[in-house]
């Protein structure tokens, strides 16, 4: 049984976060990549469903998010959009699909859309992205921003470290933030970042930032549901915070069904025709 109980079960739109935010409302954000699990995550009562292209690591074992294509991403949004009734669920575009051509980036998105039904897309980025974030805008997509430890930009940092901890770097990431504010982003990630500059973008802007090793100054948190699980077990940053131990549990269950498969204990007399 879940011990949060939902105060209002209408549809989340990215009307009601920005409400949310105006009222001083925690958003509560986690990625999940299939129906079953968005099924779960949706009726605890989340508030966003990422379909992250976290997937590329914690569903098909890659190191980095970069190899994952726009229709993987179409059939991982499209199956949570299924299990999902409350929640807004944002879907990621992936490298390589509007970095440097908004015309493309556009195309890509609208394929998400049509052929997943997800609400709204993330891009990661600011300066760098923005003709392709208001063109995708200008077509009536919600688009999520993300900044600060963008891991599509992996290669060029080198590091999966902390972001912004130099006064340049975090300028710039403020300057990013009020721009895709300005274009008509309806929130931003903000990923890896000290939390006295997350706290302070999060009160600078009217949109409401979720932040992941961002501190608490943010209007929502948002975490990788395997991770938050404890499912991918070898992952332990200091920002993640365990709510279950489900790799233990599952690693049980699956030793107890070799066992019984073993001894001939299962299938007993009630387990068969
Ligand atoms: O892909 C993802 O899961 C994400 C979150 C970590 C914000 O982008």
């Amino acid at each position: 049984m879940s011990t949060y109980t939902v105060q209002d079960d209408r549809k989340v739109t990215t009307r009601r976060l920005a409400e949310m935010k105006a009222k001083g409302e925690k958003i509560a954000m986690l990625t999940a990549y299939d129906y079953s699990m968005a099924r779960l995550v949706d009726e605890s009562g989340m508030d966003v469903i990422l379909v992250g292209d976290s997937a590329s690591n914690v569903m098909a074992g890659n190191t980095t998010t970069l190899p994952m294509t726009l229709d993987q991403m179409i059939y991982h949004a499209s199956s949570v959009v299924k299990g999902t009734k409350r929640a807004l669920v944002v879907c990621d575009m992936p490298f390589g699909t509007y970095q440097g051509n908004s015309i493309e980036a556009l195309a890509s998105a609208i394929r998400i859309m049509k052929e997943s039904n997800a609400e709204a897309v993330k891009l990661e980025g600011g300066e760098d992205i923005i003709e392709s974030v208001k063109r995708i805008l200008s077509a009536g997509i919600p688009v999520m921003g993300h900044l600060g430890l963008t891991p599509q930009s992996i290669n060029k940092f080198g590091t999966y470290n902390v972001r912004a901890r130099e006064e340049a770097e975090a300028n710039r990431l403020i300057a990013d933030a009020k721009l895709l504010e300005d274009a008509g982003c309806f929130a931003i990630v903000l990923e890896k970042i000290p939390a006295k500059l997350a706290a302070r973008v999060s009160a600078e802007l009217t949109i409401p930032t979720i932040g992941i090793g961002a501190g608490n100054g943010c209007d929502g948190q948002v975490l990788v549901l395997q991770d938050m699980l404890g499912i991918n077990k070898g992952f332990s940053p200091r920002f993640l915070r365990r709510y279950a131990d489900l790799g233990n549990v599952i690693t049980d269950a699956l030793g107890s069904y070799i066992t019984d498969v073993k001894s001939g204990d299962f299938p007993n007399e009630k387990e068969q025709y």
